[in-house]
């Protein structure tokens, strides 16, 4: 039994020592679960970013999706990855690791990604069924398990912790940042991601239209990157199906 200190996210948890995905888990049940419910599992032998590209996922680490149902029109969904992030990055702050945010979806330390976030939904234009908010830290994960551009809590600390310690912290500080969202409080949102991530980069973003080089300065109010190009033009990146590299 997992006790947690949290009222809406976690209220219903429920765990898995092995499963495909905690996401496709979590939208395979999302509509008939109520808001909070949270999917855990110490392995996932299909654990993926986005465009279903591979997310390791061994014993160790933190994989986990909640369901969420907030009240709120769907043009705001993009902000439930920012949620995460922050609530990730306070987490790491908790445990005295300080951590960067990688935009739109990746958190940092020393340059390494430690953390993945996935928000995947089922929405109409003007109605939410359910955004799934998943969440993969490596926290015990040996860096052998891990693709070379990550890192682990372990690796970084050189000590294990408590996956529960650690559990219980990130979920609070989801709860905290998922508040803040749903009172639609987005700038105090921005502002707190804005304090973490990385910006006034030079970055490379890639699509399938092509690329192109800029100066990444910002989020505006929607979470769309502003990109300053070399011919002094503000292109607006949005989270998609782009990538982003620092050049
Ligand atoms: P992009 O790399 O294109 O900017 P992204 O960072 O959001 O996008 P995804 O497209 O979602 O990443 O793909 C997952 C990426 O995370 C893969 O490139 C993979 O190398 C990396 N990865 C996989 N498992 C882990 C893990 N446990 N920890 C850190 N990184 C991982
Ligand atoms: C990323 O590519 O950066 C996002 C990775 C998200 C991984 C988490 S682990 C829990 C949940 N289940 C999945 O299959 N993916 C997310």
């Amino acid at each position: 039994m997992i006790g947690v200190s949290t009222k809406i996210l976690g209220r219903k948890i429920i765990y898995f020592q092995e499963i495909d995905s905690t996401n496709e888990y979590a939208k395979r049940i999302a509509m008939e679960e109520e808001e909070g419910t949270l999917i855990i599992a110490d392995v996932q032998r299909k654990g993926h970013g986005r465009r279903s590209r591979e997310w390791a996922s061994p014993r160790g680490g933190i994989w986990m999706s909640v369901i969420l149902k907030p009240d709120v029109h769907p043009r705001h969904l993009i902000k439930i990855v920012f949620v995460g992030a922050v609530a990730v990055v306070e987490a790491l702050e908790a445990l005295g690791v300080e951590a960067r945010i990688k935009w739109p979806n990746d958190i940092l330390v020393n340059g390494k990604k430690i953390c993945g976030i996935l928000a995947e939904g089922k929405y109409s234009e003007s109605k939410v069924d359910y955004i799934i908010l998943g969440v993969g830290l490596n926290i015990n994960v040996d860096k052998d398990a891990l693709p070379p551009e990550a890192t682990s809590l372990k690796e970084i600390l050189g000590v294990e912790l408590p996956l529960m310690d650690v559990f219980k912290v990130l979920i609070g500080k989801l709860e905290h940042w998922y508040g803040i969202f749903k009172r639609q409080e987005h700038d105090i949102l921005f502002n707190r991601w804005r304090s973490h991530a990385i910006l006034n980069r030079k970055v490379r973003i890639l699509s399938e239209e092509g690329e192109f080089e800029g100066i990444a300065w910002d989020v505006d109010e929607d979470g769309a990157l502003i990109v300053e190009t070399p011919d002094g033009k503000m292109e607006k990146v949005i989270y998609g199906d782009v990538s982003l590299r620092y050049a």
